[in-house]
């Protein structure tokens, strides 16, 4: 049985008791969702190598994908950094806490288990009351990748994590909807120029006003070892067949899908058409990057429960503002 904690209680305050129970299962090697600005995390102790084994199987994720710890902020980092350097530190001073992942060389108490073997670590540190308080209270580093089955849609509520993982973990501590919406961005900083990883809550230019020249890894690497696990073509992904397409090529695409196909859509501003019965569901999520970020995993959610067979998604612009949920978008029509 999975429990839900409520983290807070009914006049908004943080309730103590509920983040205590939380922190008791983590310590004790136990796992427990938890809210994030970003996404809510599956929780283990980072330094338990079982604990943190047992995060791979609740999510059927393959194991040697390395999971981002998450501290409470700067000083906790260098405890599980190998060294931190300069860019560390301007980065950490200019972004934490927030959706923003350092990876530094690894530190000796973070197990490979954590790592998938690697010498370097993810780390970051959450701008998120509920997150702190348990992080705090846990007195340890908790590894966490997103709460959702691999190659889910990520959840941004407690309902969404209980959906794909009831049965699979001890607990989860609902603190309401994550506010960001889509996961952090990971720069790599253990090469000698910084390296985005993963576009996310920080944009590129955002970053490269405080570290300077960022490299962007691009391409999808499909064999080998993999430079990140969210590079992967088809991440974040609905259950119905995907159709990216550019905005003026929507309704064609609409057209051609076939007469028993259940739609969900997910579109900037296109009202659906009044009278097509094959929709199921429609998501307009309009046009404030920000505010479609924050929607975008709900509204897949929705989809999924709606048992769309056909989705369809606009193409959104891949720079400044959009990069990271076009990406998210991207991904989630890639080849299965
Ligand atoms: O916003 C987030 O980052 C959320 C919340 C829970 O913090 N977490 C998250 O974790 O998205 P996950 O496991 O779904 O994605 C972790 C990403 C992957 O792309 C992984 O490859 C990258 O971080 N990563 C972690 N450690 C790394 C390392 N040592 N080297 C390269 N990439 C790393
Ligand atoms: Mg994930």
């Amino acid at each position: 049985m999975t429990q839900r904690l409520l983290a807070r209680k009914a006049d908004g305050t943080l309730d103590p008791d509920a983040i205590e129970r939380a922190a008791s299962l983590l310590r004790k090697g136990r796992l427990v969702a938890f809210p994030t600005e970003t996404v809510y995390g599956l929780g283990a102790d980072a330094l338990q190598p079982a604990a943190v084994a047992r995060v791979f199987e609740a999510k059927g994720r393959p194991r040697g994908h390395p999971l981002i710890v998450h501290v409470p902020g700067a000083a906790e980092a260098r405890a599980v950094a190998a060294c931190w350097t300069e860019a560390a530190q301007q980065l950490a001073d200019a972004f934490w806490p927030g959706p923003l992942t350092l990876v530094l060389p690894r530190g000796e108490r973070i197990p490979d288990e954590v790592t998938g073997g690697l010498d370097t670590v993810g780390v970051r540190a959450p701008d998120h009351a509920i997150a702190q308080e348990l992080l705090r209270r846990a007195g340890v580093p908790l590894a966490a990748p997103s709460a959702n089955r691999f190659g889910a849609v990520s959840p941004t509520t407690a309902d969404h994590v209980l959906s794909s993982l009831a049965g699979h973990i001890d607990a989860v501590l609902d603190g309401g909807p994550a506010s960001v919406g889509i996961e952090s961005t990971v720069v790599d900083l253990s090469t000698p120029t910084p390296r985005l990883l993963r576009p996310g809550g920080i944009s590129l230019e955002e970053l490269a006003a405080v570290a300077g020249r960022v490299e962007v890894a691009t391409g999808v690497i499909e064999e080998g070892p993999r430079a990140s696990p969210g590079m992967a073509a088809r991440h974040y992904a609905p259950q119905g067949a995907v159709t990216l397409a550019e905005p003026e090529a929507l309704s064609a695409a609409l057209s051609r899908f076939p007469a028993n196909a259940r739609v969900g859509a997910v579109v900037r501003t296109l009202l659906p058409p009044p009278a097509d019965a094959r929709i199921v569901q429609w998501e307009r999520l309009g046009d404030d990057p920000r505010a479609f970020a924050r929607s975008l995993y709900s509204a897949l959610h929705r989809i999924d429960a709606a048992g769309a067979t056909h989705v369809l998604l606009e193409r959104l612009p891949a720079d400044g503002a959009w990069r990271a949920v076009a990406d998210r978008v991207q991904r989630a029509g890639g080849p299965r």
